[in-house]
């Protein structure tokens, strides 16, 4: 997606844009406070409800562009509204939701805030009735002076929300000790994973026991030449037609067709693994995926899939428990 520079900025700038409501609805208490002034109620009444509306209007701007930077760096479905949580590692994302539901939660609590200051203000202290003040306050008690004090509760509720939100929205971007240990965990995992950007081992093919004398058609794989490799820990079982054992695994190399001869035109990797808990793990990789068949491989021109990647369903279609599926 390119996003026009308007559009970015908006997304980018959300963690400063979101300070102009906090702020307006961090001094709203204060103003509705001040508001039980026994001679100053009117205008501060005014005051508040003024604070609250700018609040609540400049939060839309802060909602629109989190939800806009949230699916800019892919934290948000690009038509979603929420994070979706896939396991409990993923704290960022747990986070996420959570200062969503309650920036949600404040925008709600806020629009009833902004209406009670509304009605208060037009009630009472309207412009053309004058004397209101005096009627106003005249024998009622301290607490029900000025907004009032429910409608202060309500917006005591609001910067709670808002409060809490905010903090969340600190913790993912400056990091607290629980991102910050899910980040490490995350590098750690990939640096143990030393295939997780290329397919080492089947890259290496050329070290197995050749299974194949030459290059033989493969119809099952695309109709390219293939050439089939395996470890000598499998090999054997290979021969036989067997399920590799635990640690083994296969490659296949293969080669365009041209004029019925395998051509210079290297073609993609396949490799089956049996894993040591005797499941079974496909990759498929394409370092150059030929121009004419990118639409094919979703516009990419060069493909490294790996299970448990939902693109290798179709190895799983004809490489059932892992055999090699009669021809
Ligand atoms: C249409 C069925 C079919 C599909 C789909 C398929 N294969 Fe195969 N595969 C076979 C057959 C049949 C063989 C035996 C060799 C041959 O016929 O080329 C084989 C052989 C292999 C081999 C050589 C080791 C062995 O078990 O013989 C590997 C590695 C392999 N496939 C990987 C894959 C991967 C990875 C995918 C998915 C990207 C895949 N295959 C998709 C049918 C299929």
């Amino acid at each position: 997606m390119t996003a026009s520079p308007l559009i970015e900025f908006i997304a980018r700038e959300h963690p400063a844009f979101v300070h102009i409501p906090l702020g307006l609805v961090a001094v709203l208490p204060l103003a509705m406070l001040a508001s039980f002034h026994p001679r100053q109620g009117r205008h501060l009444v005014a005051t508040s409800f003024f604070i609250a509306a700018i609040g609540w209007l400049a939060s839309t701007m802060a909602l629109f562009s989190g939800l806009i930077w949230g699916r800019q760096i892919n934290l948000i479905g690009p038509s979603g509204f929420l994070p979706v949580v896939a396991n409990e590692k993923q704290v960022l994302q747990r986070i996420l939701q959570i200062h969503i539901l309650a920036a949600l939660a404040g925008f709600i609590v806020g629009g009833i805030c902004v209406l009670l200051l509304w009605r208060i203000w037009r009630r009472d202290f309207s412009i053309g009735s004058v004397g209101s003040e005096h009627r106003h306050h005249a024998g009622r008690r301290f607490w029900e002076r000025g907004v009032g004090t429910p409608t202060l509760l309500v917006g005591l509720i609001w910067v709670g929300c808002w409060g809490f939100s905010g903090k969340l929205g600190g913790i993912m971007v400056f990091g607290n000790e629980a991102t910050n240990r899910a980040a490490a965990e995350a590098d750690k995992a990939k640096r143990n994973d030393v295939e997780a950007e290329l397919p080492i081992r089947a890259l290496d093919y050329a070290s197995l026991e050749p299974a194949e004398a030459g290059p033989a058609r493969s119809k099952a794989h695309g109709d390219r030449w293939r050439r089939v490799w395996v470890t000598a820990s499998g090999i054997d079982d290979y021969k036989a037609g067997k399920q590799l054992p635990p640690g083994a695994y296969a490659v296949m190399s293969t080669f365009s067709d041209e004029k019925g001869k395998p051509s210079t035109e290297p073609g993609p990797l396949y490799m089956k693994e049996t894993k040591a808990d005797g499941s079974t793990a496909f990759a498929f990789y394409w370092a150059r995926v030929p121009e004419a068949l990118r639409k094919e491989f979703g516009n990419q021109d060069n493909v490294y899939w790996r299970s448990p990647d939902p693109k290798l369903a179709t190895c799983l279609g004809c490489h059932e428990k892992g055999g090699t599926p009669a021809k």
